[in-house]
């Protein structure tokens, strides 16, 4: 039989328990709740087997799209002119957490979609491409890089700096003849006065080598947020973003290929 004192102690021991219990599962999960950092595990690590193939092509894929999923493509972009470091830099859109991230809520499709699917999303707008073969050695390879990438974010959790940090709406509206300025002073250095860019080192802005009207970067503010903060590349930090949406408004006001009717639902 428990006296009054034995079931304070019980209880006082419980309490104990549950408290170390909750010191231990905080100190599991990172600081702020519900956000890990999107830090790389090293590539070094993969193993030499059938996975550890797939994953590197994975990278590959990630690194020189047009090289390795060449049919699949029909611009000059890599996945990693835009999801900067081959996906792994927080802040530019990063691959780390996306396969806990996924399926969800698609707002363009309108519907709850899977990784897979969104890695379509992007061939078919951002690549100007076509969807891979979903059972494909390619799309296996870039699933199996992203769950690499995702192996030490909790299930549930998204990592610091997912997509790119959006920018807070401009002071003034978006000046193009401002934006026309800057990118003959600053951008046509790299991205050539025509936008054409010097594939694969630099890439193109617009013309038939960039992404179709569809893709995410044609929209003024999403490319404001990139350019805010990772352009121009030798000296990333050095435009206002009154100056970002100027350069965005510019470059959104150029010709770019269309969407193929037959990709809309992507
Ligand atoms: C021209 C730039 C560009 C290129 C090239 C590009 N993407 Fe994207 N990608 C984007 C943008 C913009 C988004 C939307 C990010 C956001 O929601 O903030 C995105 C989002 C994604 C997402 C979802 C990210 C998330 O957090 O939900 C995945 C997955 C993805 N891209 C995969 C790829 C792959 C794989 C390739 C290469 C085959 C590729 N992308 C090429 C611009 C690009
Ligand atoms: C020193 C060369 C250099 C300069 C100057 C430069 N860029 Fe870039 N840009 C790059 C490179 C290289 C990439 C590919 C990503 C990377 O490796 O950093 C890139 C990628 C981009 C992308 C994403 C890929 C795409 O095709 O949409 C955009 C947008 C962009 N730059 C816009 C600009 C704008 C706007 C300026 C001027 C304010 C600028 N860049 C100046 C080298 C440069």
């Amino acid at each position: 039989m428990l006296t009054a004192k034995n079931k304070m102690r019980t209880g006082a021991s419980l309490v104990i328990a549950l408290l170390g219990l909750m010191i231990a599962a905080c100190s599991l999960s990172s600081p702020t709740p519900g956000r890990v950092s999107a830090h790389a595990p090293n590539i070094d690590t993969v193993p030499y087997d059938k996975l550890g193939a797939s994953i590197r092509l994975g990278r590959k894929l990630v690194q020189a799209t047009p090289i390795y999923a060449r049919r699949y493509t029909g611009n000059e972009l890599s996945c990693a002119d835009c999801h900067l470091k081959d996906g792994t830099q927080a802040n530019a859109a990063p691959f780390a957490g996306l396969s806990g991230d996924f399926p969800a809520w698609n707002q363009r499709a309108g519907r709850v979609i899977t990784l897979a699917e969104r890695i379509e999303e992007c061939f078919v707008r951002s690549e100007n491409g076509r969807p891979l073969p979903a059972d494909g050695r390619r799309m296996t390879a870039l699933l199996a890089y992203m769950q690499w990438l995702s192996r030490d974010v909790p299930a549930g959790k998204t990592v610091q700096g997912r997509g790119f940090a959006p920018l807070p709406p401009p002071a003034a509206a978006p000046n193009p003849a401002a934006g026309q300025h800057l990118y003959r002073v600053i951008c046509a250095a790299c991205h050539g006065p025509q936008g054409g860019g010097q594939p694969p080192r630099i890439p193109p802005l617009w013309g038939p080598g960039s992404y179709n009207q569809g893709a995410g970067m044609n929209q003024i503010a999403t490319m404001a947020a990139f350019v805010v903060r990772w352009m121009p590349a030798n000296q990333p930090g050095s435009l206002s973003p009154q100056q970002a949406y100027d350069v965005a408004a510019y470059i959104h006001g150029k010709p770019r290929p269309k969407l193929a009717p037959q990709y809309r639902s992507y």
